[in-house]
């Protein structure tokens, strides 16, 4: 299939392009470069030999939109384009929703218009509502969302949803992804947050290779093992290969489908310390610091749908998610900056 994928150049996006490649498919990406390097895609193409069509506009724009349907007999797409920060979500709420919302709408809009109905559509677990007991399946409450990021998730599953339901000729399929990590097996392509990173395997990464000083583990008085935060990290690769089952998913069958990408198995913020001092043999300084306001105690998926109804499943382990991670981060210290 001819697959538009928007924000293809970004950390999951590229990823992704490289199993489409690797599964026969065709990426096109449009991306506005707003969070990540073109030189990934370059990347992409060493990895698999195969170039991908690079179109630098911005989602939100339809004119930048019409000319790559128009231009390309487009089958289906994966929306990847947003932004992603947490913390910024709530300083520039209007910009998230601005971008986040707007880029889905007008998306959908032009697919309409050139009669591409199917959509794959990054969402996240944050959708899930906080008080929701473990593990999280597709029928678990959603809402009562933290932050503004998090509201503009469940927003587009809402407008993607009623796109499906006024027009029977729709797929549109809803992936809730966990907490992604790990790097391409190669080391060409990884992900490199800009600043300081909010999220707990870059920080891990960068503590190991000598950019912040020492690792702070919020909070270690949670109601788990060892009393630090669980979740359910997924490696990167596994995620994007649940993309190339989703297409297929949405080739098949028309409506609406959410599924988890997740592994089903919680791990706190120390076994990931240990996991990544053991499978990389380095030291990840730590201090434990007081809890991040907002922060769940354990967040874990229930994979079973996915298996079931996508035939898909996470293979990859802790070790491969913290060798990888780390074999992307000392071959490229400063990400895709020379
Ligand atoms: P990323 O920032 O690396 O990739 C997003 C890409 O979209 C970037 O390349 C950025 O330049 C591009 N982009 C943003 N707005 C755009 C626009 N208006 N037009 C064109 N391009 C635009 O992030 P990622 O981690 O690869 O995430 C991909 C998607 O998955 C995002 O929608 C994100 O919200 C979602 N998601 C990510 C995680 C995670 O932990 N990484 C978890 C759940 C959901
Ligand atoms: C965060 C986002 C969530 C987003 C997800 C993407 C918040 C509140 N939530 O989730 O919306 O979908 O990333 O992956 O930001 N930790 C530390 N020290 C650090 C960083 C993190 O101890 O420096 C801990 C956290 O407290 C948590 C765990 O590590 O227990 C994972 O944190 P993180 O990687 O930020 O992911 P989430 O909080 O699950």
């Amino acid at each position: 299939m001819n697959v538009l994928v928007t924000g293809g150049a970004g950390y999951i996006g590229s990823h992704t392009c490289v199993e489409l490649i690797e599964a026969g498919h065709t990426p096109i990406v449009i991306d506005n470069l707003c969070n990540s390097s073109a030189k990934s895609l370059d990347r992409v193409r060493e990895i698999t030999g195969t170039a991908v069509k690079f179109y630098e506009g911005d989602v939100c724009d339809e004119t930048a939109l019409e000319k790559i349907l128009s231009e390309n007999a487009i089958d289906c797409v994966i929306h990847f384009a947003g932004l992603k920060a947490v913390g910024e979500s709530c300083s520039i709420p209007l910009r998230y929703y601005e971008n986040n919302l707007g880029s889905t709408m007008t998306l959908c809009r032009v697919m309409a218009k050139h009669g591409v109905k199917k959509i794959v559509f990054s969402s996240s677990a944050t959708v899930y509502s906080g008080d929701n007991e473990m593990p999280l399946r597709e029928t678990s409450k959603t809402g009562n969302c933290t932050n503004p990021y998090g509201w503009t998730k469940y927003m587009c599953e809402q407008i993607l949803r009623d796109i499906a339901k006024a027009d029977p000729e729709w797929s549109v399929v809803l992936l809730r992804y966990f907490n992604p990590v790990g790097a391409h097996k190669s080391g060409k392509i990884g992900e490199h947050p800009n600043g300081i990173p909010n999220n707990l395997m870059p920080f891990i990464s960068q503590t190991a290779i000598g950019k912040r000083e020492k690792l702070s583990v919020f909070g270690d008085d949670y109601d788990t093992h060892d009393g630090t935060g669980v979740r359910d990290y997924i490696h990167v690769v596994d995620l994007a290969k649940g993309h190339v089952a989703a297409i297929s998913h949405a080739a098949k069958n028309k409506g609406e489908a959410v599924f988890n990408l997740g592994t089903g198995t919680g791990y706190s913020v120390l076994d990931m310390v240990k996991a990544f001092e053991t499978a990389n043999d380095i030291k990840v300084p730590y201090v434990i610091a007081p809890r991040r306001p907002g922060d769940l105690a354990t967040c874990y998926a229930d994979p079973t749908k996915s298996r079931e109804v996508l035939h898909w499943e996470a293979k990859h382990d802790q070790t491969d998610m913290c060798r990888d991670t780390w074999h992307w981060q000392s071959n490229n210290p400063n990400g895709y900056d020379e």
